[in-house]
């Protein structure tokens, strides 16, 4: 398989970025026939699924590597109704939102760099496996209140040798989904060393966290 590749079907095309992928294998665990692993040649075959079959196999890949194109005039995969981050057990955090990455433009879907191992930053390249980062994917919920709206822009903007400043509605849950914050602004951790994860306590300056030479070119 290659790392970016686009696969046209009748009515539907599926591209597949193998720089995004984090391994979770829902593609090839909910639709081997779609997608057959350990495969020489061909391994993504759009049309064995309706479109709508595609599209939601598309929404549960968290990373961002399957998108699609409909080619039946049926609609393009839209924003979610509420911008969710689901932090996720010794691993990234999972972005779902109508999102503005600082330096990588607008996405949907993307995995994080939570650990501060990627060589991909800010997104995920399962460096946190190697590095054998640890840390709860059910942080302790906060008091929030209900957001008066739970969609619009959510601007995420990494700042260098320091945290993920997000800037929006947003909706932070454990990876099971209970929810740990409600808020409009806040900064997440992604040097891996913060007493207080998934929120940054300023211990990046301490143990000299630096991101330069580990900033990803493309989302
Ligand atoms: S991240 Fe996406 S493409 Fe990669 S294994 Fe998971 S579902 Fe498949
Ligand atoms: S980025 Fe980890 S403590 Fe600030």
């Amino acid at each position: 398989m290659g790392s970016h590749e686009e696969v046209r079907g009748k009515r539907v095309a599926i591209q597949f970025d193998g720089r995004k992928c984090i391994h979770s294998r829902h593609c090839v665990l909910d639709r081997p026939d779609v997608f057959v692993p350990n495969v020489q040649g061909e391994w993504i075959h759009p049309d064995r699924a309706t479109p709508d079959e595609v599209a939601a196999l598309a929404a549960s890949c968290p990373s961002g590597a399957i998108t699609f194109t409909r080619l039946d005039g049926g609609p393009q995969e839209a924003p979610p109704l509420v911008n969710v981050i689901r932090v996720r057990e010794n691993g990234p955090l999972a972005l779902h939102a109508d999102a503005e990455i600082a330096g990588h433009g607008h996405v949907l879907r993307a995995t994080l760099c939570r650990c501060g191992a990627s060589r991909r930053k800010p997104f995920c390249d399962s460096g946190h496996v190697s590095a054998g980062f640890r840390s709860t994917g059910e942080p302790e919920p906060a008091e929030s209140q209900p957001l008066a709206s739970r969609a619009g822009l959510l601007r995420v903007t990494p700042q260098p040798d320091g945290p993920l400043l997000i800037e929006g509605n947003l909706e932070l849950c454990a990876g099971t989904g209970k929810t740990v914050n409600r808020t409009t602004k806040t900064a997440l951790c992604r040097c891996g060393q913060s007493a207080n994860k998934p929120y940054c306590d300023g211990t990046h300056a301490r143990v000299g966290f630096k991101t330069s030479s580990d900033e990803g070119a493309a989302p």
